[in-house]
């Protein structure tokens, strides 16, 4: 039997999404990172890692406080209320995040205070006078060049000629140590592709940017200067150090910095991989370990937007597949850094042909062999099964897949154990076999295959997951097994009662 409990701690694991803004409804594109996240966070739990989780929702700034205005309301009740809808989409997901943070919480003003206060007095922050070309919906200015036929590039929208006296970040000064710091670090910043666009972007030359506001009051303010309230995107980064204790380096969850992984949009490229490490830099921080970063998700061609009306909630999709089915999709489709686009009756295809058929009917079929001719109980692997091999294989690939942030990869892999076994059953007919040695031979190893999916594909599908374990007569939990010992052939002991029950994933039809 797979060891369970291991309590040796093999090392730690701090991966983060973005923290979304409180005005959008949670659409697929958000949960896209954070089924994601999840996926990665209980990948490494299975190492027996120490893991922390983090997300959250970004609070402060204009269209917040706009939005607040216009529903007659406090910025603060505004969030209070809006956090619920990340929350709830969260907890239908199945999402395990260790913390949630958000930046309207007195934890963060002191943290945010703090990573200011450290910037200032490294001499990196100074008061300007700033006139710059404004977007609201990012709440970022832009230069002339960046602009698409004069409009915001993200959100396609006419910018505003803003004027202000603002404290600056002095980005400017930080090309140099950027440069450097990359290059020390090459494999910080995956695929390589943004990587390239990222010191592409510092090579062209960094200008300083604004930190601070006077026009509004919805934000941090500055501690050496109050009538200023700190711009929203230093705000926003900062919470990654919050969700690990800082300012206090005393602080027992302080052991998980650096993050091992941000998870990032490649909107968001700029802020996270120039910005953010300067800042870091300049507060004598260590930056990140990794910024994995990927593509949009796109519906019908387009990227989702609120004006475009092609969001899609998570809850619509859920209803008709299933949570796992729901997580399945989005881990096992898209490849995680390209964009790529949504399908509805690609989800349909999918669902039906590697839940439905491959593994559903896989668990069907075994348990109903094993009811008609092992009486009920399931019966030992064999220990020179050809399984073996593909489940060694395919847990060699799902670990680099994993370790690669490549979810699609390593649920092509788990599944060519199941498709294997498949095959495997059909090769050799048990439904019309005399049962016998033979007949046990060839249910053991399927129950064995059984087994090893349901940990590998653990992180995808959760539920399902332990609901297999459970019928294939395993005790505890599959959250408890501990990897590489559970993907090894030869655990399931045979000798367990075998249960068919409810098909796992119900055919949909279109
Ligand atoms: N609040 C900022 C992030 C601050 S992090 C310090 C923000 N929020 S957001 O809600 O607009 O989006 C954040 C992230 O959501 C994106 O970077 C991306 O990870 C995810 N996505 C939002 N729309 C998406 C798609 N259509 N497709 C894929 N991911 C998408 O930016």
């Amino acid at each position: 039997m797979a060891a369970t409990n291991l309590p040796n701690v093999s090392s730690r694991f701090y991966v983060t999404t973005p923290i979304y803004y409180v005005n959008d409804a949670p659409h697929i594109g958000h949960a896209y990172t954070t089924v994601t996240a999840d996926a990665l966070a209980r990948w490494h739990r299975l190492h027996g890692e120490e893991v922390w989780f983090l997300t959250g929702t970004d609070e402060h700034g204009l269209k917040v406080a706009q939005a607040a205005e216009k529903h007659g309301v406090s910025p603060q009740d505004w969030a209070d209320t809006t956090v619920e809808r990340f929350k709830d989409t969260w907890k239908l997901l199945d999402i395990a995040n260790d913390d949630f943070i958000r930046t309207t919480e007195p934890r963060h003003y002191r943290a945010v205070e703090k990573l200011l206060q450290a910037c200032y007095e490294a001499g990196d922050i100074e008061l300007g006078v700033y006139e710059g070309l404004y977007c609201v919906a990012c709440e970022a200015y832009y230069t002339e060049a960046e602009l698409v036929e004069g409009n915001c590039p993200i959100h396609d929208r006419p910018v505003d000629t803003v004027t202000e006296e603002n404290y600056f970040f002095k980005l400017s000064r930080f090309e140099q140590r950027l440069l450097d710091w990359y290059e020390a670090h090459p494999d910080v910043i995956t695929p390589e592709t943004r990587r390239n666009e990222v010191l592409g972007f510092i090579r062209q030359g960094l200008q300083d940017f604004s930190i601070s506001r006077t026009s509004l009051q919805w934000g941090v303010p500055l501690p050496w200067d109050p009538s200023h309230v700190t711009y929203v995107w230093f705000d926003a980064l900062t919470n990654y150090i919050t969700g690990v204790g800082f300012p206090d380096d005393k602080a027992p969850l302080w052991r998980f910095w650096p993050a091992d992984v941000h998870l990032i949009g490649k909107d968001i490229i700029r802020f996270h991989c120039v910005y953010w490490p300067a800042m870091l830099l300049s507060a004598g921080i260590e930056p990140p370990v990794n910024w994995h970063v990927h593509g949009w998700l796109l519906v019908g061609g387009e990227k989702m937007s609120k004006t475009r009306l092609n969001q899609i909630a998570p809850a619509d999709l859920v209803e008709t597949f299933g949570v796992d089915g729901y997580r399945y999709h989005f881990l096992r489709d898209p490849s995680f850094g390209p964009d790529s686009d949504f399908s509805y009756e690609g989800m349909v295809v999918r669902y039906n042909t590697d839940l439905a058929n491959n593994l559903g009917n896989l668990l069907s079929r075994v348990a109903t062999v094993v009811a008609k001719k092992c009486g009920g109980t399931g019966p030992a692997p064999s220990p020179d099964s050809p399984l073996a091999a593909v489940a060694a294989t395919a847990f060699a690939t799902a670990t680099r897949a994993w370790q690669d942030v490549q979810p699609n990869l390593a649920l092509e892999a788990t599944w060519r154990i199941v498709r294997e076994t498949n095959a495997h059953l059909e090769a050799n007919e048990p439904w019309k076999a005399e049962p016998g040695p033979a007949l046990d031979a060839v249910m053991g190893d399927a129950l064995e295959a059984l087994r090893i999916v349901s940990v590998l594909a653990f992180p995808a599908i959760p539920t399902t997951a332990q609901a297999i374990w459970e019928r294939i007569g395993l005790p505890g939990s599959v959250v408890e097994q501990r990897l590489p010992d559970a993907a090894a052939w030869g655990g399931y002991p045979g000798g367990l009662p075998v249960e068919k029950g409810a098909a796992l994933f119900p055919r949909v039809t279109e």
